[in-house]
């Protein structure tokens, strides 16, 4: 016999406390659980859905190609500048007729998106491995 039973059960013991350890540490840094969107952010999102603004705009290069991106439109634009068109529409962009408080909620939103990152893949660092940041 290699080990004698005593360091069997402490290998045992040793081991079982790794893995408790290691999946304890794994669950806490779940990304799903680290979601920072206010309720205004998620009624924002609902009205989006909603109106279906993602026929002629695209979030991080998805979505229809009438209307330009809206990722980063928040941190680009501001939000002064997007109420106007969410206020009147264009001639191409309708107008929704939104209440101030609809037209709250989806800035919120925007802004929202605008943090989980930048879209336009311009500037985009390739590294040697194909992955990109
Ligand atoms: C029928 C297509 C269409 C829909 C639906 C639409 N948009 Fe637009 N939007 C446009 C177009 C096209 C523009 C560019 C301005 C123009 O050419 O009139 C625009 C411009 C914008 C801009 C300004 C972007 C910039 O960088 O100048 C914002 C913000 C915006 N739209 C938000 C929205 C939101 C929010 C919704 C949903 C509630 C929405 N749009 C629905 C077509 C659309």
């Amino acid at each position: 016999m290699v080990f004698p039973e005593k360091s069997k059960l402490l290998l045992v013991i040793l081991l079982l406390v790794g893995f408790i350890t290691y999946t304890g540490f794994i669950y806490k840094d779940l990304p799903v659980t680290t979601s920072h969107a206010t309720s205004a952010a998620m009624e924002g999102k609902a009205l989006w859905q909603q109106k279906n603004c993602n026929a002629c705009h695209q979030v991080y290069g998805l979505g229809g190609y009438l209307g330009p991106d809206l990722t980063n439109v928040f941190s680009k634009r501001g939000p002064a500048y997007i109420s106007a068109f969410l206020k009147n529409g264009t001639p191409v962009m309708p107008n929704f007729h939104f209440t101030q408080t609809e037209i709250d909620a989806l800035l919120a939103y925007l802004k929202n998106i605008d943090h989980s990152g930048t879209a336009d893949p311009r500037k985009f660092t390739k590294h040697y491995d194909g992955t990109i940041e």
